[in-house]
């Protein structure tokens, strides 16, 4: 694999959950969402919320942004130029969602080649009307990604990823047989492992329904982690939906 500044930032980056009470400078803040706001866009429909030196930010970051898709700010200029919008929500969120996370990812970098360490918290959509409220947020805009952010007290390792031939496919989808995806299991469970990532910080996603617990720290790794997500949160979109219809966007 090649190598230059730009690469290094991001193959040394990883979530960082422990943070000094350094605050970062304005100088330093404005560059990260300047940078953010380079990123490529389909029409600029994301805003981002900040909050600073918040007693009760995750892992005690000094930054505290929320990231947010914005149809609000985009409908008011179309407004000035005597236009409404009629696309569809899916559609118009599609795009905004890309926009606001090609910002998002962009600060994070910028954050890394500062000397910043930065983490993404998922739970901002099913908060979204708590978060409405405390920043005021008229309707059409959606915090979409909670990102924490400061100086990290912390140096983990950089965490693993699937094989290339798990996620490069060249001209044509490949027919996977069960080696390929065995490895492809390992790679992300050894890795994981190996750093003590779920036995450190002693977490494991509890079973519901009748499963029988079968893993301990010593086996519990990626794989089942994310199995154990995917497989039994939110099957119903219904609190969700809510969410959204309560900022503005009607989607069913
Ligand atoms: C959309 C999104 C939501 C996330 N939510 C959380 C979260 O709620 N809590 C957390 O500790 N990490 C969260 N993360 C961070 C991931 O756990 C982390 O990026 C992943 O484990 C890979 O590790 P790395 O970032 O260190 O490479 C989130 C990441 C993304 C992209």
């Amino acid at each position: 694999m090649l190598t230059n500044p730009a690469i290094e930032a991001m193959m040394r980056r990883k979530s960082i959950r422990k943070y000094t009470d350094q605050m970062p400078s304005d100088e330093v803040i404005e560059t990260v969402v300047l940078a953010g706001m380079q990123a490529p866009f389909a029409s600029q429909s994301f805003s981002v919320l900040l909050s600073r030196g918040k007693k009760d930010t995750d892992w005690g970051a000094p930054l505290e942004f929320v990231i947010c898709v914005d149809s609000y700010k985009l409908e008011r200029i179309m407004a000035k130029r005597n236009w409404k919008m009629i696309s569809n929500d899916l559609m118009i969120l599609m795009f905004a969602f890309q926009d606001a996370t090609l910002a998002a990812q962009n600060m994070v970098t910028a954050a890394e080649s500062l000397g910043m360490g930065s983490c993404f918290i998922g739970s901002a959509p099913y908060l979204a009307d708590k978060i409405a409220q405390e920043y005021n947020l008229p309707p059409r805009v959606f915090p979409l990604v909670k990102l924490v952010m400061g100086y990290p007290d912390e140096n983990p390792p950089v965490r693993p990823r699937y094989p290339l031939n798990y996620v490069l496919f060249e001209d044509k989808y490949p027919d996977f047989d069960e080696e390929t995806i065995t490895e492809a299991m390992k790679v992300m469970d050894d890795g994981y492992l190996a750093q003590d990532y779920y036995k450190a910080g002693e977490f494991m996603l509890k079973l519901t329904g009748d499963r029988e617990e079968t893993f301990d720290f010593d086996t519990y790794s990626w794989t089942e982690h994310i199995s154990r997500k995917w497989g039994q949160w939110y099957p119903s979109p219904d609190r969700l939906l809510e969410q959204f219809r309560k900022r503005g966007f009607e989607i069913a």
